[in-house]
């Protein structure tokens, strides 16, 4: 292969990493090679090598050459020279950076390969594959990995006689669910057609879509529908439109449906659920033992273990587990503290040394601290500190991602009369606790947390009684629940909501972005 197709095939490499990246508001360079994300120059080659088969072993030599530098055994210790290691940390911390099996999913990723495979070959198997979890728990990084290596398999086996193709649409970035088979189309047959017929059935491209799903000897599309509940209309109607698509008898068409909610089938009205069955694939929320391993690996796998030191890296794992086991964030904290290092040397001009388990600890505390809401609440007073405390404790404990008022109130109260006993154990003078004291007081903090833009209100979920949807109170979606609910538990002297959180685990419950 000459070099400029190697080339091109590194910047094609680097341009998908690019747009899946942008996906997640990743900031990354265009143009850079995909092993250590070096800018390349215009007529810089990377290698003269074929690019699929020497691929692990041309991986190492970038990454070698990038650090500049062989790895010394001495724990603690970093190779003299540039901060090589830490940039290569933080090239093996980034989001996408991990290709192909993650640890600790195997039996996950088994699972979705299973499915995909079955579904292919009995194509007009009526299921769709509903991935649920907690968020950063790598539910769209396993079903892009395993979609994508069934692609892969697909298009270089010379006797494969159902070629696929595979489209991936988050719901969440759609303006109107609706537009979700514009989405589709143009993903599928790589246009948007223009809306004749304006939005309802057959309009917004469905009918070309509908055409082409299930003509004969087509492609079978393999349908990634992320962050799926943004679908959920009242009448669901948009759902309906879909699963009525899958269950036409030439349909060629696969789905996988991703959400943060497991009881969202059962959300499902009769005459949607009953299109179509439904298998169901659940990933649990990481524990501090598969958090340590899957960051001890992508430092391994990026030849930057001593970068991190595995006390450091162990802290943060037992505190991103033990505020829901969000991957996402465990790689956000040791990037950042990574960043803290390189700062660090850079200023003091001091040979770096490994990140160590006070710096983890900073970085935790900087990172919460560059978020204004979580800010914002660190300065709030007790009282609206127990109101925002009653509404982690219920949206954790119902898995739901807004509350109506009254039911924060009943958990303010209780807080309250817990704070009343301790202060008469105390010998504090107190001022009685009264239900319709409560209730006034949650009014008055409802109103002045929405306007410190801390809380926003959401149409709840339930049966519309013909007057609108019941409106609750969620965090806006700039702040997650367990974000929140360590910003509440780092407040100073605000012993109860550290031992209320302790006491009550962190359980799935869904991100609004
Ligand atoms: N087992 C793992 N090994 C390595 N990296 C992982 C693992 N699980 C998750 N990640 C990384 O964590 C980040 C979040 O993963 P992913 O986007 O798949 O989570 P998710 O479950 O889809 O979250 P959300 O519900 O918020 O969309 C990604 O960068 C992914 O690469
Ligand atoms: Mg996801």
């Amino acid at each position: 292969m000459g070099n400029a197709g190697n080339r091109d095939k590194a910047r094609e490499a680097s341009s998908a990493y690019t747009k899946e990246a942008d996906e997640e508001d990743i900031n990354i360079q265009a143009t850079g090679c995909m092993f250590c994300r070096r800018l390349l120059g215009e007529g810089d080659v990377l290698w003269e090598l074929d690019w699929d088969k020497d691929r692990e072993k041309k991986r190492e030599e970038c990454l070698r050459a990038y650090r500049g530098l062989e790895k010394k055994e001495t724990p603690g210790k970093l190779p003299d020279g540039p901060q090589g290691i830490f940039f290569m940390a933080l090239s093996a911390l980034r989001p996408f950076a991990s290709e192909g099996m993650l640890p600790c999913r195997e039996s996950e990723q088994a699972s979705v390969m299973e499915f995909l495979k079955s579904s292919l070959r009995v194509h007009i198997k009526k299921e769709v594959l509903y991935v649920s979890g907690m968020p950063g728990t790598g539910k769209t990084a396993s079903v892009l990995d395993a979609a994508k290596r069934l692609e892969k398999a697909r298009s270089s086996s010379s006797n494969s006689n159902t070629p696929i193709k595979f489209a991936y649409v988050n719901a969440m970035c759609l303006s109107t669910p609706s537009a979700v088979f514009a989405e589709i189309q143009r993903k599928v047959l790589g246009q948007a057609q223009k809306r004749k017929r304006g939005p309802g059935p057959g309009g917004d491209g469905e009918e070309a879509l509908r055409q082409a799903l299930t003509q004969a000897g087509g492609e079978v599309v393999i349908l990634v529908i992320d962050e799926v509940d943004a679908l959920l209309t009242q009448g669901q109607t948009v759902l309906y439109r879909l699963f009525d698509w899958m269950s036409q008898p030439a349909a060629r068409l696969v789905v996988v449906a991703i959400a943060n909610t497991m009881d969202l089938p059962e959300r499902l009205l009769p005459r949607v659920s009953s299109r179509l069955g439904i298998r169901r694939v659940n990933f649990e929320a990481y524990n501090r033992d598969q958090l340590h391993t899957i960051l001890a690996d992508r430092l391994r796998a990026g030849g930057a273990e001593a970068a991190i030191r595995d006390d450091a890296l162990k802290l943060c794992a037992a505190r991103v587990a033990a505020a829901g086991g969000d991957a996402r964030k465990a790689l956000q904290v040791c990037q950042a503290a990574v960043q803290r290092a390189i700062d660090a040397t850079a200023t003091n001009g001091k040979e770096p040394e490994a990140v160590t388990a006070a710096q983890m600890d900073k970085a935790e505390a900087e990172l919460l601290q560059r978020n204004p809401v979580a800010v914002g609440i660190m300065n709030l007073n007790l009282k609206p500190r127990c109101f925002l405390l009653g509404m982690v404790l219920e949206l954790r404990k119902q898995n739901a991602y807004a509350l109506p008022l009254k039911t924060v109130t009943r958990r303010y109260e209780a807080i309250m009369r817990i704070l009343q006993q301790r202060d008469e154990g105390a010998g504090k003078a107190t001022q009685p606790v009264s239900s319709e004291r409560c209730a006034w007081e949650c009014l008055e903090y409802q109103r002045r947390l929405e306007d410190c833009c801390i809380i926003a209100q959401y149409a709840l979920e339930q049966k519309d009684d013909g007057e609108g949807p019941a409106m609750g109170l969620g965090f806006v979606s700039s702040i997650d629940v367990s974000e929140a609910a360590t910003a509440l538990s780092v407040a100073p002297g605000d012993e109860i909501a550290k031992e209320l959180l302790d006491l009550q685990p962190p359980c799935p419950y869904r991100r609004l972005s």
